[in-house]
């Protein structure tokens, strides 16, 4: 953690916002966020409860916020009543209806757009089909989709009727969906026949159809297909329906299911770093707010705004910045079936000059990308329409901070480096741009009425500029509620009774600097950040040892230049080591192919080494940071004394495939 920290305390260029920017903003200079931080940390409860009325359009007001009785299980606006479709459509049908909600850009360049009324529509026609099929409130749907118009109904439609969806990123493999519906017991999968990436056609239903031949999926009831790509799938009568035929002749108008505020509306799977994915749980009312605050505060979003998150709607982000956060505020948004780098690395560029788009939302890892690909492509292009920018995922890099504030915002956009998890359901720590100066490289300070620090293992504030343990100190409303039917997990992971069992661990390392912005230093864990997301060292390691040729694998990450960290994988075989290059290679190739078949291509080892065994103590554990240094191709300092075997090393640094 040291170095990390040094190198960073370096950057002292600081970019306040622009008097423009300040003066249109939402929370306008600092002196207004500072406001908000003092009504929030006078009466925590009280100021989330007036957010909660201001911003949300409630059926039943809550008269109480927090409910800390049962801590850390704590419940928010338990007794109003909400429905978060409602709040992203029906509010805005009088007001809006004309406007566009969605602009979808296909992989081959085709616009769609929807407007309020015709996306309220839709969802109501879908919602009635599954009431029709027999989907009931609380029963969980797991969507396996593509980037599209159809997904983003589909999860309005499960929010309408309060069933709980889980989305699985169309990036997954089988094996992950038969998990994920064995968990949640899901009866209804909403999937495609296939999507369209980079000009490739990808299958989806036909991973669908593997893993529920894989047994242990048996709550599943049907099948939902939604025509994309047109090929030919297989039918299983009785289980599988066309969604085509599922809405036929359903009325366009399906009265939203009005729940407690605490309701679950989604479960999103995420890596740890043991075991088992977990089952993120997040609730109605808070997720909406903290979804909604943050629209506002962080993205700053005008009622003109051409708002574009190019996140999938499987992970964190598609949730609360492409399917919640700015239809609840009736802002019109794009959203992209493809890959930034098709059919040239100017894609992004070039969507942004053709939509007008004001606020971009991505991931460091393709803000690398982009870089790589060409300095000055975005110059090509008429980027003027842009105001703001953001990231998300993962540290970014100042060089990148700085390419992204000059090349694509031409010095003009703040940019929004959000902190945030799976488990936050919001952004946490971010700029306000109208108001907080920024430092490439920081993710600056925490929102209003979010109480962030760094600790040290006993659970004390650190002194500024010393690293430590990132924690949440007060519950937020927008918080993770539980692990799906895994209480003991939850409360053993995110509040642990080393930190007294109140204050929520993040995972991650951090420190503040004498300004008391954060900057965030990466997992504590063995926790991996790949191209911004996370996968545990765990489920890659399970994966590899399924496979027959391998006795023992350990993962480990290293710095990419693009991916931010690659997945290095250890591995000894039950036949001898291979010593041929070609027959390594081959091998490699093999446990590349099956860790994409096990898991998807995300979690693909780059490099192979192979050893006659693993680096290992007296005691028999894994020698990890070993493993991380060799990983880096960094010569070994370490003392290696305990060893069991050092002849291994040798075998380990020689070469990797
Ligand atoms: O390590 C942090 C990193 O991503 C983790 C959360 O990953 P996930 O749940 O997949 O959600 C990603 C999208 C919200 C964090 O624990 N991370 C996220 N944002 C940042 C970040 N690291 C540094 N700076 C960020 N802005």
């Amino acid at each position: 953690m040291s170095q990390a920290i040094e190198s960073i305390l370096h950057e002292t260029r600081l970019f306040p916002p622009s008097p423009e920017f300040a003066a249109r903003a939402n929370v306008s200079g600092m002196a207004a966020y500072q406001t908000l931080v003092d009504r929030a940390q006078a009466d925590h409860a009280g100021f989330w409860l007036d957010m909660a009325h201001e911003h949300l359009t409630w059926h039943k007001p809550p008269t109480r916020a927090l409910d800390e009785s049962n801590a850390p299980f704590y419940k928010w606006f338990e007794d109003g009543e909400i429905n978060v479709s409602h709040n992203c459509l029906d509010r805005h049908l009088d007001t809006q209806p004309d406007k566009l909600a969605l602009i979808f850009e296909a992989d081959d360049g085709k616009v769609t757009t929807i407007t309020y009324r015709a996306l309220y529509h839709r969802v109501c026609a879908f919602a009635n089909a599954l009431k029709a099929q027999g989907v009931k409130e609380g029963d969980r749907v797991l969507i396996y989709m593509p980037m599209s118009i159809e997904a983003v109904i589909a999860m309005q439609a499960c929010a309408r009727i309060a069933a709980i969806h889980s989305v699985v990123f169309g990036g997954f493999s089988a094996k992950s969906i038969q998990e994920r519906v064995a968990d949640a017991e899901a009866n209804t999968i909403i999937t495609a026949d296939g999507q369209f990436r980079g000009g490739r056609e990808i299958p989806l239903k036909k991973a669908v159809d593997e893993a529920l031949a894989m047994g242990g999926c048996e709550s599943v009831e049907r099948v939902i297909v939604y025509r994309r790509t047109g090929s030919t799938v297989q039918w299983h009568e009785g289980r599988d329906l066309w969604w085509h035929d599922a809405i036929a002749g359903q009325p366009e108008e399906c009265p939203p299911t009005f729940v407690s505020g605490e309701h679950p509306l989604f479960i999103l799977y995420t890596s740890g770093s043991t075991g088992k994915p977990k089952g993120v749980q997040h609730s109605t009312g808070g997720y909406l707010l903290g979804a909604v605050t943050s629209m506002r505060w962080v993205f700053d979003l005008h009622p003109n705004d051409i708002f574009w998150c190019t996140a999938d709607v499987g992970w964190v982000t598609g949730h609360s910045y492409v399917a919640y956060g700015p239809l609840a505020l009736g802002a019109t948004e794009l959203i992209f079936e493809g890959i930034p780098t098709y059919p040239d690395a100017g894609r992004f560029w070039k969507m942004i000059q053709d939509h007008r788009v004001t606020i971009f939302y991505t991931a460091p890892t393709a803000i690398r990308s982009l870089i790589k690909a060409g300095t000055d492509l975005p110059r090509q292009y008429d980027l003027s329409s842009l105001r703001l920018l953001g990231t998300v995922g993962e540290p970014i890099n100042p060089e990148a901070w700085m390419w992204y504030h000059t090349v694509v915002g031409q010095e003009r956009c703040p940019i929004v480096d959000t902190w945030w998890q799976t488990e936050t359901g919001c952004h946490m720590i971010a700029p306000l741009p109208g108001a907080t100066p920024t430092k490439p490289g920081s993710c600056t300070l925490p929102l209003p009425g979010i109480a962030a620090a760094i600790v040290d293992e006993t659970g004390h504030d650190v002194a500024r500029g010393n690293g430590g343990f990132l924690v949440i100190k007060k519950p937020w409303p927008s918080m993770l509620r539980t692990l799906w039917r895994d209480p003991e997990r939850y409360q053993a992971t995110y509040f642990p009774n080393d930190f007294g069992g109140k204050t929520y661990l993040a995972g991650d390392g951090a420190q503040r600097d004498e300004d008391g912005y954060f900057w965030i230093m990466g997992r504590i864990d063995d926790v991996m950040n790949v191209a911004g997301h996370r996968l545990g060292s765990t489920e890659i390691e399970s994966s590899l040892v399924a496979n027959p040729l391998v006795a023992e694998a350990a993962v480990v990450s290293r710095p990419d230049d693009v991916t931010g960290e690659a997945v290095c994988a250890f591995v000894v075989l039950k036949a001898a080591r291979p010593t041929d290059h070609a027959e390594a290679k081959r091998i490699a190739d093999e446990l590349r192919n099956w860790v994409t078949q096990q898991i998807g291509p995300i979690a693909k080892p780059k490099d192979f080494r192979f050893g006659d065994n693993l680096p290992k103590t007296r005691s028999g554990k894994i020698m990890r940071r070993l493993l991380r240094s060799i990983a880096k191709g960094e010569a070994i300092t370490q003392d290696v004394t305990t060893l069991e075997n050092p002849a291994i090393l040798e075998q380990l640094t020689a070469s990797a495939y």
